[in-house]
């Protein structure tokens, strides 16, 4: 696993989101989401909806579930699963580590 820095703690607040992009081992750049959910709880989502090619990151968060702003389709932060229509298909999820000040993510190991 390698895990590459992408923000710091305090650039996303509890309910919140951020679009970074961070480089996979081949070098292809990929669109993350990382969200910070409204009990604190840290995931790193990627960015892209699987209904349009919109950015998550600019949703609602709560309790466990992000909401794309384009069209309501929610996704599960933990498993990436598309909730509600329009979407159908999940969303990667990627393994996230904080350690002190930074949020780490490793684009590479898909949680699902
Ligand atoms: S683009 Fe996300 S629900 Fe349509």
């Amino acid at each position: 696993m390698t895990f590459a820095r992408a923000c710091s703690v305090g650039d996303v607040e509890p309910a919140g989101a951020l679009q970074v992009e961070l480089d996979d081992t081949s070098g292809a750049p990929r669109p993350v989401a990382i969200v910070r959910d409204s009990d604190g709880t840290w995931h790193a989502l990627g960015d892209t909806c699987s209904h349009e090619d919109y950015s998550l990151s600019e949703g609602d968060v709560e309790d466990g579930v992000i909401e794309c702003w384009k069209h309501g389709a929610t996704f599960d932060l933990a498993s990436g699963d598309a909730l509600t229509l329009p979407a159908t298909e999940p969303v990667p999820v990627y393994a996230i580590e904080i350690t002190g000040d930074d949020v780490l993510v490793d684009v590479d190991a898909t949680m699902q």
